[in-house]
């Protein structure tokens, strides 16, 4: 694993869009593995600024993103996570939206007993696996939505969301209560089996996350992020 610690977000944010050019120069038709959150919004800012400038074409490319909540309601539909991608990413590139993938679609009234969770798994492999991932950092440890005591050999999962990534993530809704329970999140199995990684840590609130996984060598359950050691192709970019 190697740890890059950049000055500013901007900094951060054009090396992290390189690998993308890069990744995408080698095979234009790669397997994208896509995190939602702060985080990323400033690379997925310079990836359109790339495409704009006619330096990279998504036109051939895929992605399948981490994560997506359960439970919005009709209301709060615009802070799913496939809204949120449109936003910052897809609107402003040339990627066909029939190769955007999320673990499940917005429904109000989804049947959870009907959803097979493994279907996602099988797409990604079926496309060939995931070429690149970028990952933002919880900061209770979190990757995807793996929470603590997640398992290392989870896949695509149902999840319930801790309460400091609840609280976290109030501050995109109204109030706390609006903010999902749920989510479905690929587990770290599925994470680890993408061939590139990419961290992306910005904030004081994920210091002790970051702190934990300088320092570990092993797979701690306490801190998801951990799973990370296990993977030999892992960049953690950091401010
Ligand atoms: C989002 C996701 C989460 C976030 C993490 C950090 O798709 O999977 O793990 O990456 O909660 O969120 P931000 O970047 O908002 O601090």
């Amino acid at each position: 694993m190697q740890f890059i610690r950049c000055s500013n977000l901007d900094e951060l944010s054009k090396n992290v869009a390189l690998i993308f050019k890069e990744t995408i120069t080698n095979k234009p038709n790669a397997i994208l593995g896509l995190a939602t959150g702060s985080s990323p919004i400033s690379t997925y800012k310079e990836l359109i600024e790339m495409f704009n400038n006619n330096t990279i074409s998504f036109k051939d490319v895929t992605t399948f993103n981490l994560d997506e909540y359960v439970g919005l309601s009709e209301k709060n539909k615009h802070h799913s996570y496939r809204y949120f991608m449109n936003d910052n990413l897809f609107g402003g590139i040339d990627i066909d939206l029939k190769n955007t993938f999320f673990p499940i679609n917005w429904d109000e009234n989804v049947d959870l007993s009907k959803i097979d969770y493994s279907n996602y798994d099988e797409l990604i492999d079926k496309k060939g696996g995931m070429d690149l991932l970028i990952l933002g950092l919880g900061n209770n440890g979190h990757i995807g939505f793996n929470e603590p005591g997640s398992k290392i050999d989870s896949k695509t999962k149902l999840t319930i969301l801790a309460n400091s990534t609840i609280e976290a993530n109030a501050r995109f809704f109204e109030n706390k209560d609006e903010v999902p329970k749920y989510a479905i999140s690929m587990g770290i199995n599925t994470i680890l089996k993408a061939k590139k990684i990419i961290l992306i840590v910005v904030g004081e609130s994920k210091k002790e996350a970051l702190f934990q996984l300088k320092n570990s060598i092993s797979f701690d359950e306490k801190w998801p992020c951990t799973a990370l050691t296990q993977h030999d192709n892992v960049f953690v970019y950091y401010i």
